[in-house]
């Protein structure tokens, strides 16, 4: 069912960018996600200004313990950014507008690159608990879209953006991906890339799910992120996924899966994950966006 005022979707988005704009002397060039238990980084931000979801108007608040629901505007290594501590999802009971509220913001800030990381399920046997990920594609079965209803014009921001229609095909840029593999390599370690299936949650899935899901392409899965890469390839943005495992899909192991273990992986990988965070962000705007 389409909202009451597909308009205001627009307008709230513009008064909360605005509202964001006043309050930093930045303008944000790249826009991160922060996911699940990998809320860390935040602190890397240099002369940061910190407003809480709450005192953002519109904005929507997460429920998930892990989440701390902050927006950060500030620089690292002197380029402008915009870091998200915390997302709300759909299956917390949001709509698609709201859950893709923020990205929405982001791209109204002026962000041209957008980052986004979560947590996942390793459904490959090789990538196991701790390992981070390049996400290469992703399959959408978490049952809608995020570019539902009527086209907004307006949100176009990049280059022959905002149209009804749009390519998913390089959805992930294969430039930023060899960009983050690289810079992993640079610290010792080894990025694998992989293709990431969200479904809807908030249950786990089922072993059955997880033959079926292996059956059609997917590496990884979780319960986020193609709403907010959809969203933002609509806005023209471009973007990078990074994927933490934190722990076998389901069937895959033994085990049972717990959110506990999603909050002690992040931890775990904290310093690793920020040590490449901040050694992406100069590079990415070092380098020009592929055409
Ligand atoms: N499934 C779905 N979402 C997840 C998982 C999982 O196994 N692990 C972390 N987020």
């Amino acid at each position: 069912m389409l909202k009451p005022s597909m308009n205001s979707r627009y307008d709230h988005a513009r008064e909360a960018a605005d509202f964001l704009l006043s309050r930093t002397p930045h303008r944000p060039r790249i826009g991160i996600i922060l996911g699940s238990g990998l809320g860390a980084f935040a602190q890397q931000v240099q002369e940061a200004t910190t407003i809480p979801y709450a005192d953002i108007p519109h904005f929507p608040q997460s429920t998930v313990e892990g989440h701390s629901g902050r927006l950060v505007l500030g620089t690292v290594e002197g380029v402008p950014v915009a870091v998200m501590q915390g997302r709300v999802h759909a299956y917390e009971g949001y709509r698609m507008d709201e859950v893709t509220f923020p990205t929405r913001v982001l791209g109204l800030l002026g962000v041209e690159t957008l980052i986004v990381t979560n947590a996942s399920g390793g459904i490959r046997p090789d990538l196991t608990n701790g390992m981070v990920v390049g996400i290469s594609d992703h399959i959408n079965l978490s049952g809608t879209n995020a570019a539902l209803g009527p086209n907004e014009p307006r949100f176009a921001v990049g280059p022959g953006s905002g149209q009804r229609f749009f390519d998913m095909t390089a959805a992930y840029s294969p430039r930023l991906l060899a960009l983050a593999q690289e810079q992993a390599r640079a610290q010792g370690w080894a990025m694998p890339t992989g293709v990431y299936l969200a479904v809807l949650g908030p249950s786990y899935e089922t072993p059955a799910e997880i033959r079926a899901f292996r059956t059609m392409g997917a590496d990884l899965v979780g319960m986020s992120t193609v709403h907010e890469v959809i969203v933002a390839r609509h806005m023209g943005m471009e973007v990078l996924g990074l994927s933490l495992v934190t722990n076998a899909a389901a069937g895959v192991s033994n085990e049972a899966i717990d959110h506990a273990e999603v909050m002690e992986t992040g931890a775990r990988v904290a310093d690793r994950f920020s040590a490449l965070l901040l050694s992406l962000v100069p590079r990415i705007t070092a380098s020009p966006q592929a055409a």
